[in-house]
């Protein structure tokens, strides 16, 4: 698997040497809030007042997802993923503007945007977007996937990545009462193997990153899978445990998967 760190904090990037990089507005903010960067959130403000004096603060946060972004592309050698705002998860047109605008702000910065991977909804509206941006040339991260319905229709609007949640799906399990005891049984972690091995026998080349991790166990569970995301205080314990990644590397895809999972018809 190749480990993509879940963060926009530029420390733990130095510090884990990713081969990506996903954002999303909350660990942007998070990032800002954590480090020395004032004087970047006050030129993207000024900035989004100056072009969109009414609707300034939806140009802010996608101007500051973008200078946060073109940070981190120095850090990696591989993908940025930078995530349309979620107001416009259930409106295509919206969505491809913002997708636009965001790839337009890197390139004003000076970034190949072949590096930059615009993080969508995998709701219909999404998909629908995704199908439109790729078309144009924008690499779409088609995310908030729970479902192998949702990976089938993102793959087949010739999505570049998806995004298949584990630790939310997990959550929900949970907050229901019906999490199962054993790990091995993890929904969450059921899901994302079932739509890793849908992808491998229907012949789908989308790229598939598991993400929304909880756990270590579920990073090892996941082991193999394209790529993995993964949060810098999961980082932080796998690699004091990096005999059992060696270990669990290309183990986890082959177990089986959630037969539900696997019903879904060509
Ligand atoms: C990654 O691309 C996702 O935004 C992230 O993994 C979501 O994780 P969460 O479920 O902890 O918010």
């Amino acid at each position: 698997s190749v480990v993509v760190a879940d963060t926009g904090d530029v420390d733990q990037i130095r510090r884990y040497q990713p081969t990506d990089v996903t954002t999303n507005p909350s660990l942007i903010l998070k990032a800002a809030n954590g480090g020395n960067s004032e004087a970047i959130l006050r030129e993207c403000v000024a900035a989004a007042k100056a072009q969109s004096p009414n609707d300034w603060q939806d140009d802010a946060i996608e101007r500051v997802s973008v200078a946060f972004g073109v940070q981190l592309s120095k850090l990696v050698p591989g993908y940025v993923s930078t995530e349309v705002n979620a107001r416009f998860s259930f409106d295509t047109e919206a969505t491809v503007a913002a997708g636009k605008r965001l790839i337009q702000y890197y390139r004003d910065a000076g970034v190949d945007p072949e590096r930059i991977l615009i993080k969508v909804a995998g709701t219909w509206e999404g998909i629908e977007a995704a199908r439109r941006l790729e078309a144009d040339g924008i690499r779409c991260n088609v995310t908030l996937i729970f479902h192998a319905v949702q990976a089938a229709a993102a793959a087949k609007a010739g999505a570049f990545l998806i995004s298949p949640f584990v630790g939310r799906i997990q959550d929900w399990y949970k907050q229901n009462g019906q999490l199962p005891d054993d790990p091995a049984l993890d929904p969450g972690v059921q899901s994302v193997r079932g739509i890793w091995q849908m992808y491998r026998a229907l012949g789908y080349d989308t790229v598939v990153m598991a993400a929304s991790f909880r756990s270590v166990d579920q990073v090892l569970r996941l082991a193999g899978c394209d790529r993995l995301t993964i949060s810098p205080a999961l980082l932080a314990e796998l690699d004091q445990n990096s005999q059992a990644l060696t270990h669990r590397i290309d183990d986890g895809m082959n177990e089986q998967a959630a037969p539900a999972e696997l019903a879904v018809d060509e």
